[in-house]
């Protein structure tokens, strides 16, 4: 994919310039499609002027994907204000980086039935003033309710699934911490932790979103561990959540769900 099929894009020789190479060209679009999903698991976001996107760096070039466009550039030519450097995570990949192109395709991982019961929670939890989104992903929150950017904020260890939340939510802040990273400062009226992510978390952390969510939490553990996680133990996490004050907990579909 790096040495076929670049064509220079003349007209933007002066503004931006860049090479340029379309899905359509390849008669076997799927060196293109896995080029493109590279950019979303291991992508690191800029901004072209106010509008963030994942990168992938290889190189002497940096790779950007727009719809059945794959663009090549000069790594140093940025176009408007960029992020700061915690939007960017140097962790080693997890299954989550690899998955996060297809995550919101990934059938079975959460029914119809089990969005909406969902959604009818978080419609009653969120008509707050800010909401911490515990293990964002790849912002399934932001599409089961509205939220307005200023009073959102998503924080995920995952670069790549942060970089599919960026994609489908530009404006909304996202930060790629663990939930244990996230400073006294941002705590929440809401502190969620949606689908799964909950399990994750250490018997520590959950105690810390406990004191970060000056109001409601909701804490969603899987029931059995996910097939791409078999091994994933949270008991003690699950544990130390049924302790904290005010709480109630109940089964929905596949999940345990903590709430206050
Ligand atoms: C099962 S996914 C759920 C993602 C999202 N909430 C959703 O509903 O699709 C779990 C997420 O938790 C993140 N995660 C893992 N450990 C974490 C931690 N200690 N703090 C915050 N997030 C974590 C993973 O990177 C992953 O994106």
């Amino acid at each position: 994919m790096t040495t076929n099929h670049w064509k220079w894009a003349s007209t933007y020789a002066d503004s931006y310039p860049h090479e340029y190479n379309v899905r359509s060209w390849h008669v076997l679009p799927r060196d293109w499609d896995r080029f493109v999903n590279l950019i979303v698991s291991f992508g690191r976001p800029q901004n072209f002027w106010s509008t963030p996107r994942p990168y992938l760096f290889l190189d002497e070039w940096k790779y950007w994907r727009i719809g059945d466009v794959l663009n090549r550039a000069d790594p140093d030519k940025t176009y408007g204000h960029q992020w700061v450097s915690d939007t960017v995570t140097e962790r080693e990949p997890t299954w989550y980086d690899y998955a996060a192109p297809v995550y919101d395709q990934l059938q079975g991982l959460v029914s119809l039935d089990e969005l909406e019961d969902v959604r009818t929670i978080l419609y009653e939890i969120t008509r707050v003033p800010e909401i911490l989104d515990v293990g964002c992903g790849t912002g399934k929150l932001l599409d089961l309710v509205e939220v307005p950017m200023e009073r959102y904020m998503g924080v995920d260890p995952s670069q790549g699934m942060l970089n599919q939340h960026i994609l489908k939510h530009p404006r909304h802040r996202v930060h790629p911490w663990l939930l244990a990273d996230v400073p006294r400062r941002f705590e929440a009226s809401t502190v969620t932790a949606l689908f799964g992510s909950a399990s994750y978390l250490t018997p520590g952390e959950v105690v810390w979103a406990d004191t970060l969510a000056r109001g409601r939490l909701l804490l969603m553990f899987y029931d059995q561990p996910p097939e791409h996680d078999p091994d994933l133990d949270d008991s003690s996490a699950y544990w130390t959540a049924q302790t904290l004050g005010g709480i109630s907990e109940h089964k929905l579909g596949r999940w345990r769900v903590v709430v206050r």
